[in-house]
């Protein structure tokens, strides 16, 4: 199986959980509640990210050589991994609600980048037998049998 097409299934998960917490965002008033409530989201995310990056991000560029799409990709995941840092350690529900908000609009600008250019880069640039194998070194991160 062709990795991006691994990833692209994890983001149906990633574009869930998002609906979800905003929905239930305004429901929740302690910073318990809020952090809990976007924990899975966070969780999934960080685990999303570093897959992404391993099986697809470092194969692109050592494929083409460049960037390309990556420069602004990357920062986002660092700026996402930072935003979730600090979700862990705000007191105030205010400020933690504002600072998820700000996550999630900064999760669905990078998913659809993503989708809309950096998974057909990557189908451009990397050969299929690679995109393959990626999808095998996904499946064994995941812990998935793809049995063939
Ligand atoms: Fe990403
Ligand atoms: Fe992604």
């Amino acid at each position: 199986m062709d990795v991006t097409q691994a990833l692209l299934g994890e983001h149906g998960v990633v574009h869930l959980l998002v609906e979800q917490l905003e929905e239930v965002l305004e429901r929740y008033h302690t910073a318990t509640e809020l952090r809990a409530a976007a924990e899975p989201l966070a969780i999934t995310l960080l685990g999303h990210a570093r897959i992404e990056d391993e099986a697809l991000f470092q194969p692109y560029e050592k494929q083409t050589g460049s960037l390309g799409p990556l420069k602004c990709l990357r920062h986002e995941h660092e700026l996402m991994d930072r935003q979730i840092r600090v979700l862990f350690r705000l007191q105030d529900p205010q400020a933690l609600r504002a600072q998820i908000r700000a996550l999630l609009d900064v999760i669905r600008r990078h998913l659809a980048r993503e989708e809309e250019v950096m998974f057909k880069a990557a189908r451009d640039a990397i050969d299929k037998g690679e995109l393959e194998h990626l999808g095998h070194h996904w499946a064994e991160f995941r812990g998935v049998k793809l049995g063939d």
